[in-house]
């Protein structure tokens, strides 16, 4: 057993670290209050290898480990979750089950692209009516000689109007539910596929979420990944994986704001000494950093189980439910050690809470994380 990061491991951490300070942390409250995507941080993130960091070189990926990825994305979740929610999708969503699943011919149109960061991707499984509930899929593809005809709406989709290719997941054959499910690439230009309305949301207020419409797309055969009917199992797989990435994600919310209270603990001064010197502070911190060493052990073991070609289904889910709840609490905690600055915006810590939220919500609730490990230990 070695918990010892790698130099490469390091490295990663380290320029990471860098970017979100230089390049994400300017702007990124009026980002928040405007609802402003982070355009130009996004095109900066994929040329430094950000966005398809797991992806084989020969596709233009990094090439890296999935500890390598969660270290990246807890250093810029600590400034901003908006620009790392994207990096997730694109990174453990889109890329990943391309490159698991796709054919060679996929992967060379739009894998290389998604890795390289020149275009971004999106996965599109939640419905109005199917969030939690993912086998209830009303988006229908209907085959008709050598392509599919699409319908559908999917809802709170993150690169909503912002990605270029989008895995959309729809039933190909209602007779037989969940194994009648498949998934296809869908391309923004082809006619029929709307972008609809932008959600204006609690918090991770600079992501791009929509909703899409879909009304008679015409999607060719040879954009099906996979067989018909693996629609679901891929979205589940590659949900196990996307599970690891929005942990790190909610780690990365949670160190940052432990770093900006430890930090103002020390500055602010209350009855004639820093707060630090309060017992009441001293165990806040001392919970925050404990739940945040906790959370990062199980983020870093789902990814090293992944990386060993082990099952971390259970580990995952075990990450994702941990960690998000730590980012909840710590979040709410920092606003507290804050106090009235805490409250406001100049401060970043109420940003990081409302952040905070949606790791419990997206890519799967906590509660669904708990339905993922009662399965597994119950077994
Ligand atoms: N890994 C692999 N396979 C899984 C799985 C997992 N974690 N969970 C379920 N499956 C498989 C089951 O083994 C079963 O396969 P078989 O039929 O071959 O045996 C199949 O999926 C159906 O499973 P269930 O019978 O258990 O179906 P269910 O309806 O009772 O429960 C569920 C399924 C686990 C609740 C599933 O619907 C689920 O995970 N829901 C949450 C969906 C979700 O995470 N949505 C997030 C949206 S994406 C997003 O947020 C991205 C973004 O933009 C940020």
């Amino acid at each position: 057993m070695n918990f010892q990061l790698t130099e490469e491991h390091l490295a990663v951490q380290e320029a990471a670290r860098e970017f979100a300070q230089s390049e994400l942390l300017p702007e990124v409250i009026e980002r928040d209050t405007e609802a402003r995507f982070p355009h130009e941080q996004i095109e900066k993130m994929g040329e430094l290898g950000f966005m398809g960091m797991m992806v084989d070189p020969k596709y233009n990926g990094g090439g890296m480990d999935t500890i390598s990825y969660c270290i990246a994305m807890e250093e810029i979740s600590k400034i901003d979750a908006s620009a790392s929610v994207s990096m997730s999708v694109n990174n453990s969503l889109v890329c990943w089950g391309l490159e698991k699943y796709g054919s060679e011919a996929q992967k060379q149109k739009y894998l290389t692209r998604l890795a390289s960061g020149e275009i971004l991707g999106a996965f599109c499984l939640s419905e109005p009516e199917a969030g939690s509930d993912a086998t209830s899929q009303k988006t229908s593809a209907e085959l008709k000689g050598d392509h599919y005809i699409l319908n559908g709406t999917k809802n709170w989709i993150t690169n909503g109007s912002t990605a270029s290719v989008y895995l959309v997941i729809a039933q190909t054959d209602a007779s037989k539910a969940h194994k009648g499910i498949s998934v296809f690439i869908v391309e923004k230009d082809w006619e029929g596929f709307v972008v609809g309305k932008k959600e204006d949301k609690l918090g991770i207020r600079g992501s791009d979420t929509h909703s899409l419409m879909f009304t008679d797309v015409i999607v060719p055969v040879e954009n099906r990944i996979g067989e018909e009917g693996f629609g679901f199992t891929f979205a589940m797989e590659t949900l196990n994986g996307g599970r690891i990435g929005i942990a790190a994600q909610a780690l990365g919310i949670a160190s940052g704001a432990y770093e900006m209270s430890l930090a103002y603990s020390k500055e602010r001064k209350t009855f004639g000494k820093p707060i630090s010197e309060h017992q009441a502070i001293q165990f806040k911190l001392a919970d925050m950093a404990t739940q945040i060493e906790t959370a990062r052990l199980l983020v870093h073991k789902a990814a090293w189980l992944k990386d060993q070609g082990e099952d971390y289904t259970l580990a995952s889910a075990m990450a994702k439910v941990y960690a998000s709840e730590v980012a909840m609490n710590v979040s709410v905690e920092a606003v507290q050690v804050h106090g009235g600055y805490g409250y406001v915006k100049e401060y970043h810590v109420e940003r990081l809470m409302r952040d905070a939220k949606i790791t419990q919500i997206y890519e799967g609730t906590s509660e669904i994380q708990r339905i993922v490990i009662s399965r597994k230990i119950l077994k």
